[in-house]
C-alpha cells in the first residue's frame, strides 16, 4: 500500500469494486457475502501483483511509500480491507460470532479464525497506510509492517481454500472461483521467487576481508 492515494484513484477503485459485486451477485447469482469475500481476494491479489513487477521492472530505491509513484496499490489495499469487513458484518448478521469461532473440532471454525486474523492486519495496514501515519512511523517500520500484507494474503488463502476444497459448507468440491483463485496463488508465489532471485542476481558481492 502507498501513501498518496488520490480520490480519482479511489472513484475508479470503488467503480471498479461496484462492477465486480454486481457480476459475483447478479450475473453469477454468488450469494452476497460469498460475494464480498471473493471481491476482497481479487483486490488482495491485485496490489499484490504491483508490488513484485515493481520490483521487476524498476531499481529499489524508488519503493518508498512517500516519493514513489506505487499507483494502485494503497487504493486496491484500502478497498480489499472495506470489503473484507463488510463481508464479515454481512456473515455477522447471519450468524452468531460464538457459532463462527467455536472452540472444538471444527475446521470451520479454524478457517473462520484464518479470516479474522488476515482481517485485523488488513485493518492495521490500513490504518497505517494514510501519509499522516507513515510519516510518524518512518519509511523503514512502514516497510517492515507492509511485509505483513504476503501474510494476510496467505491467511485468507488458507481461509478460501478451506471453503473451497474441504469443506462440506454449501457446495461441495471446488467451482470455477475456487481454481481461479488458486491460480492467483500461484501467480503470487512465482511472482514473489522470480523477484527474490532478481534481487539475488542484482546484489553485490561480499569481499570477505582475510585476516
Ligand atoms: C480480509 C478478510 C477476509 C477475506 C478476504 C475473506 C475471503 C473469503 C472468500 C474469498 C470466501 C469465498 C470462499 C468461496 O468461494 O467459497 C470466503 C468465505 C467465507 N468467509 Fe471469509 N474472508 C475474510 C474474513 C472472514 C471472517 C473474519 C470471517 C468470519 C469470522 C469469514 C467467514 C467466511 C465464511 C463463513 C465463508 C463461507 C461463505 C459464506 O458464508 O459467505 N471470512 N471468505
Amino acid at each position: 500500500m502507498d501513501a498518496v492515494n488520490t480520490p480519482i484513484q479511489h472513484t475508479i477503485v470503488g467503480i471498479f469494486t461496484a462492477v465486480l459485486m454486481l457480476i459475483m451477485g447478479l450475473v453469477l447469482k454468488v450469494p452476497w457475502s460469498t460475494a464480498l469475500g471473493r471481491v476482497s481476494f481479487i483486490l488482495l491479489f491485485l496490489a499484490l501483483l504491483i508490488g513484485p513487477v515493481m520490483k521487476l521492472k524498476k531499481p529499489s530505491h524508488v519503493s518508498s511509500p512517500l516519493k514513489s509513484p506505487w499507483g494502485w496499490r494503497g487504493e486496491l489495499g484500502i478497498w480489499f480491507a472495506l470489503t473484507g469487513l463488510i463481508h464479515f458484518i454481512v456473515i455477522l448478521l447471519d450468524r452468531p460470532f460464538s457459532e463462527l469461532i467455536k472452540i472444538g473440532g471444527s475446521g470451520y471454525a479454524l478457517a473462520n479464525l484464518l479470516g479474522l486474523v488476515a482481517l485485523v492486519w488488513a485493518l492495521i495496514l490500513t490504518i497505517a497506510s494514510f501519509g499522516k501515519v507513515i510519516r510518524f512511523l518512518g519509511v523503514d517500520s512502514w516497510k517492515w509492517l507492509h511485509s505483513f500484507t504476503y501474510v494476510v494474503f496467505y491467511l485468507v488463502s488458507a481461509h478460501f481454500i478451506y471453503f473451497q476444497f474441504f469443506s462440506t459448507y454449501g457446495e461441495v468440491g471446488p467451482d470455477w472461483f475456487g481454481y481461479l483463485a488458486v491460480s492467483m496463488v500461484i501467480v503470487i508465489i512465482i511472482l514473489q521467487l522470480t523477484a527474490f532471485v532478481m534481487t539475488l542476481m542484482k546484489r553485490e558481492p561480499i569481499v570477505l576481508e582475510e585476516s
